[in-house]
């Protein structure tokens, strides 16, 4: 018998990539789930297949979270236990054109949940953040207790600032118990291959634009620097598979009604730095021939090398990663060969 209670879970931004996986390991965990997002970013097609995996019904509800009013009448119309929150726009570069959308965004869909939350007496939270608040000047491995937090795009900074949000919310809210989950690099995609990473556009990220070279929507990669000091010269970052990252939201919601401080950071990642040449090799393995790629100059904003200390999950919440770079790199392959376009496909299937 578990040593924690089943929990009817609202899971913002569900259909997104992280959310989705994170759906299939809640149900396997026995908790229920229900699903709200906007798909500003995703496809409403991704329930269907989250259907087909789990064997279970998810209701699903359409909504942006930035309308407050209709995120109150959610929370009034429906009993939650606890709140994982995924919603959000997370492009970087976007951010940096348009900063006052992902404020506005961002900020706004956080508030409007933690005042519904407040209306309807629901204490439990888990939050999206990502090692990007440690900013620059944090020494590697980065550890949670890291101050001050500071973003060098407006994206991070809305992590930042609703890190802040909830720590403040949370300290003055009798029962409330906060998790701030922050990410390092999640790839990869669920083993069956029928759901996995689709971004929409230009790819920023290194798997995924890895994986629209190998099934031939991108020419070739292009190695953003190759003079970094780091193993091989070329940045290293700490992968982490999108299931093992899933795994951890359920460890951590499970570990709320334990957990001694009403807001708590946790890293959750491998610990172990990976460099994009060794994730390009993983991947060539992955797809049985070499890939086209050539090294061009560093990316603004880019640093050499950041990976985590990932002991306090561990220690607390009895959590750490179990698939290698292989697995995340053959699970990537088989998601992104079975749908060359994505959801693409499914779509047009489905209009056709
Ligand atoms: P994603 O874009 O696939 O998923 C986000 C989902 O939120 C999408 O389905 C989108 O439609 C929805 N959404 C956005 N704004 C909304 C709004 N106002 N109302 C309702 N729904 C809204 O992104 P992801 O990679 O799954 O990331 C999920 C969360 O994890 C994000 O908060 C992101 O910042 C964070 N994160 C991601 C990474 C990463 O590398 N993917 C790393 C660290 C943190
Ligand atoms: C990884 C490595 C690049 C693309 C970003 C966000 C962060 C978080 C995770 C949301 C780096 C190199 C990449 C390419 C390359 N997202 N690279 N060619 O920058 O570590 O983190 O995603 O929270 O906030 O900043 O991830 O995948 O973009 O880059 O050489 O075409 O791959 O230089 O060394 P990053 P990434």
């Amino acid at each position: 018998m578990a040593d924690w209670d089943a929990m009817r879970v609202l899971v913002t931004g569900g259909a997104g990539y992280i959310g989705s996986h994170t759906v299939l390991a809640l149900l396997e965990a026995g908790h229920q789930v229900t699903v709200v997002d906007s798909y500003v970013n995703s496809s409403p097609l991704v329930i269907e297949r989250l259907e087909e995996l789990s064997g279970q019904e998810i209701p699903a509800i359409e909504l942006d979270l930035t309308d407050y009013s209709a995120t109150n009448q959610l929370f009034h119309s429906h009993e939650f236990d606890a709140v994982i929150h995924f919603a959000g726009l997370k492009a970087v570069g976007e951010s940096v054109e348009k900063p006052a959308l992902y404020y506005r965004n961002n900020l706004d869909s956080a508030l409007s949940v933690i005042e519904a939350m407040q209306n309807a007496g629901v204490k439990k939270f888990v939050f999206s953040s990502s090692a990007t608040v440690y900013g620059p000047k944090a020494p590697v491995p980065y550890q949670e207790d890291w101050e001050p937090l500071e973003a060098t795009n407006p994206y991070g900074q809305t992590k930042v600032m609703i890190e802040r949000i909830l720590t403040d919310v949370a300290a003055v809210s009798p029962g409330w118990k906060v998790a701030l989950l922050r990410y390092f690099n999640p790839v990869g995609a669920h083993i069956s291959g029928r759901i996995g990473e689709d971004p929409q556009g230009f790819p920023n990220n290194l798997m995924p634009y890895l994986s629209q070279v190998a099934v031939g929507r991108r020419e070739k990669l292009i190695i953003h620097g190759n003079d970094y000091d780091t193993k091989d010269g070329t940045g290293e970052r700490d992968y982490i598979h999108v299931t093992d990252l899933a795994e951890g939201h359920v460890a951590a919601l499970n570990h709320l009604g334990d957990q001694q401080q009403s807001t708590r950071a946790y890293n959750l990642g491998s610990g172990v730095p990976t460099s994009v040449l060794e994730l390009l090799h993983s991947f060539e393995c992955a797809v049985g021939r070499e890939l086209p790629y050539e090294v061009g100059p560093r990316r603004a904003g880019d640093i050499a090398a950041f990976y985590a200390n990932p002991a306090r999950a561990a220690a607390e919440l009895g959590w750490r990663t179990s698939r290698s770079i292989a697995d995340m790199t053959q699970d990537t392959w088989r998601w992104q060969s079975a749908n060359p376009n994505g959801f693409a496909d499914l779509e047009a299937a489905t209009d056709s």
